[in-house]
């Protein structure tokens, strides 16, 4: 695997790779990389001849710059898991390099990207359509990859893919949990062991609401997670939605769409912690 730090290598290397007809898979990456970014490059190796995984902790999709400071960055474990998973290129470019200058683009997908994490996030999605859209360029993948767990990002993404046109497929993948059912995110490593055991309550409500869910009305299950996460000490509950999986708007009764996802957002301590659970 070749750990690459600036665009001009990473096309030098691309081309010579597409020039011999290879697909390219992308997987873009914040780092601190576990077993739910494993699952994406897995897939990618699997699905095209080189995978391309890039490891930027993107300064513009950060509201809070506290977060941003405290973000996890461990360039040397994220190589080894890389290498072990079979990735082609990590790609681990500077601020400056993706940002010689800053980025005055402004993206819009409303109403996508103004419920829930929009609405709580001012401007964390037009920063992940500037990098993700910049990744598209300097890569020129054929297919890139993003996990369920940021439900949101992946439709908008997906939105902006069609409107920009970009010749590229984007393939969502399941959230990957941790054994006792903790969805994997960099952050979780932000929590103590009191608060680590304090998280797991969010996917047990969740997975708890989804039987619930059978026998119950929307507004009754939506009111049963507020209400179990509202009693376990040391969380705090930002929203809970549960929309349409394609609009990303609030429903308020079963048959009003398709598809039906819960979409939740937790304070554990101060680690923001997001989770979400299809209904159907
Ligand atoms: O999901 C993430 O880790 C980031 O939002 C992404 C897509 C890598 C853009 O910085």
């Amino acid at each position: 695997m070749k750990v690459i730090h600036t665009i001009k290598e990473l096309q030098a290397e691309l081309s010579a790779l597409k020039a011999q007809g290879k697909m390219v898979g992308l997987v873009p990456t914040m780092g601190a990389l576990h077993d739910g970014h494993a699952s994406l490059v897995k897939r990618s190796v699997a699905e095209n001849d080189v995978t391309v995984v890039s490891i930027f902790v993107n300064p513009t999709q950060f509201n809070d710059k506290n977060d941003l400071l405290k973000y996890p960055r461990t360039l040397e474990a994220d190589c080894e898991l890389l290498q072990s998973v079979g990735a082609t290129i990590a790609f681990a470019p500077s601020v400056e390099e993706v940002y010689p200058e800053p980025d005055t683009r402004s993206f819009s997908y409303a109403p996508l990207d103004t419920v829930m994490e929009g609405a709580f996030r001012p401007g964390h999605f037009n920063g992940v359509c500037q990098v993700v859209s910049k990744l598209f360029d300097m890569v020129q993948p054929h297919r890139a990859y993003f996990g369920e767990k940021d439900f949101q990002q992946l439709a908008i993404i997906r939105e902006m893919v069609r409107q920009m046109q970009f010749p590229l497929e984007i393939v969502g993948c399941p959230i990957v949990r941790e054994a006792d059912g903790l969805a994997m995110s960099s952050r979780n490593t932000r929590l103590s062991a009191e608060e680590r055991k304090t998280a797991l309550n969010i996917s047990r409500v969740l997975f708890e609401s989804q039987q619930f869910a059978k026998a119950h009305t929307l507004a009754e299950t939506k009111a049963f997670v507020e209400e179990g996460i509202a009693a376990i000490e040391g969380l705090r509950l930002e929203y809970y939605e549960v929309v349409n999986d394609r609009t990303l708007q609030t429903v308020r009764s079963w048959d009003e769409a398709e598809g039906i996802v819960g979409c939740i957002t937790v304070f554990c301590g101060d680690v923001r912690l997001i989770d979400n659970i299809r209904y159907k």
